[in-house]
């Protein structure tokens, strides 16, 4: 029974698990954290903006005490009144100050300015005003938070209601929190911080038993899957073995053999499962062809030769019908192409034949060659490799003969002599880590 070993899918499994939870805490904390510190910012601006309506409110009472009393003009009476409150630094308030202030009157070109001279970056705040446009005239009441020199300040414009009418002029601000309220805003968004991500992490940590326990469930169903799909493929692989008399030790050399060539040439994981099928399946067509020519003892006439042929077009009509094995369909139906054009069935030559096709025909050749048969004994492996290295650019691909030869009396070393249990068990090992990266996609 084929099991999966060796692999660290679980330990995969958690440790994606952990990070994934570990960072939705963490964006889950900064995005409200962030979202607290805007809210108390907006909070701020429209508290700034209701404290200077109000002033602005008194303002024009004292305007119109001034005009009562001193007989001045109501423009001069209310910059005289703004004055007085700016000079007197009297709307200082609990949350910080008017640093800046600007008059605008319609139909009066330029503006009454105000600026606390004593405010350390009072020329960062003109220089912020000046940068901006003026007022326009009856736009109704604006207002932002702006960085000025690092510094959070609320900049507003506020229309002056004066006597009731809506066209009497604006006065432009820029307000400075005092620090504590910075500081509040500060403590109550790092606070927001530690309180979502505790939150959140303490989520994440109830979550996480019950998704890892659905998720290994889910792997070992894959699992399971996996393993179920690979053992129907040795078991065909086999079947056809038994077939012609051959062993199931052939289709498991051939298809380690062609798996280390493919590691070496950098075959990705897709194309490793499809030569891995493959390689099993190579000559499952053969279950088509009769038995007085499959099993015939002599040399095969050329009509015979014709229907053993067949065995390719049989082949991949059996892996068509299987979605799982359809990716065989290179090996299956081009492991007797050569490289010079001169296999069959099609007489494809060089790079047209895939890529799988040409490392499999190789260990398929080898395997044959230091194979002992009832008609033939085993060569030795540097026999094999000469035959091999004559045939280079004639039927194989050179760079893939030539590839194998570096690697190739090891693997003999390894493979030759071994049981098909062994061989199988190795196997699982080597090919294991190509099928189960369909499980790994699960949660990546
Ligand atoms: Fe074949």
């Amino acid at each position: 029974m084929y099991s999966p070993r060796n692999v660290p899918l679980l330990t995969y499994v958690r440790h994606v698990l952990v990070a994934r939870l570990a960072l939705m805490a963490t964006v889950i904390a900064l995005t409200l954290a962030t979202l607290a510190y805007l809210a108390e910012e907006r909070m701020l601006e429209e508290a700034v903006v209701a404290e200077a309506q109000e002033d602005l409110a008194e303002l024009v009472e004292r305007t119109r005490a001034i005009v009562s009393h001193d007989g001045l003009k109501p423009l001069d009476a209310f910059r005289l009144a703004v004055g007085e409150k700016i000079a007197a630094n009297a709307r200082k308030s609990r949350r910080g100050k008017v640093v800046y202030a600007r008059f605008f009157k319609p139909g009066i070109s330029g503006a009454e300015e105000y600026l606390d001279q004593t405010f350390v970056l009072h020329e960062a705040v003109r220089a912020h005003a000046h940068a901006g446009k003026s007022p326009e005239p009856n736009a109704g009441a604006w207002s932002e938070t702006v960085f000025i020199a690092d510094i959070l300040c609320v900049h507003a414009i506020l229309p002056i209601d004066e006597f009731g009418r809506s066209d009497t002029g604006q006065v432009e601000i820029i307000f400075v929190p005092a620090p504590s309220v910075l500081a509040a805003m500060e403590r109550k968004a790092f606070y927001t911080v530690g309180a979502v991500a505790f939150v959140a992490l303490a989520t994440a940590a109830l979550l996480y038993p019950v998704i890892l326990r659905l998720t290994n469930r889910l792997v070992a169903f894959s699992r399971n899957l996996q393993a179920a799909n690979f053992e129907t493929l040795a078991l065909l692989g086999c079947a056809v073995a038994k077939r012609d008399s051959d062993t199931d030790e052939h289709n498991y050399r051939v298809t380690l053999y062609a798996l280390r060539m493919a590691e070496a040439l950098g075959l990705d994981a897709a194309g490793m499962r499809a030569l891995a099928k493959g390689a099993f399946l190579h000559d499952v067509g053969k279950i088509a062809i009769r038995d007085s020519i499959l099993l015939k003892p002599g040399k095969l006439t050329e009509d015979e030769y014709e229907i053993m042929k067949t065995h390719v077009r049989h082949g991949l009509e059996v892996v068509a019908r299987s979605t799982w094995l359809r990716d065989a369909k290179d090996v299956v139906g081009c492991h007797h192409e050569k490289f010079n054009g001169k296999g069959y069935p099609n007489g494809i030559s060089g790079k047209d034949i895939p890529l799988t096709a040409r490392i499999f025909t190789v260990a398929d050749v080898f395997d044959a060659l230091t194979s002992r048969r009832s008609y033939k004994n085993a060569l030795s492996c540097a026999e094999a490799l000469d035959i091999l290295m004559r045939g280079r650019g004639k039927h194989f691909d050179p760079k893939i003969v030539d590839t194998f030869a570096t690697m190739a009396a090891p693997l003999h070393e390894r493979y030759a002599h071994r049981s098909g249990r062994d061989l199988s068990a190795e196997l699982i090992d080597v090919a294991w880590k190509y099928f189960h990266v369909g499980t790994d996609t699960l949660v990546s």
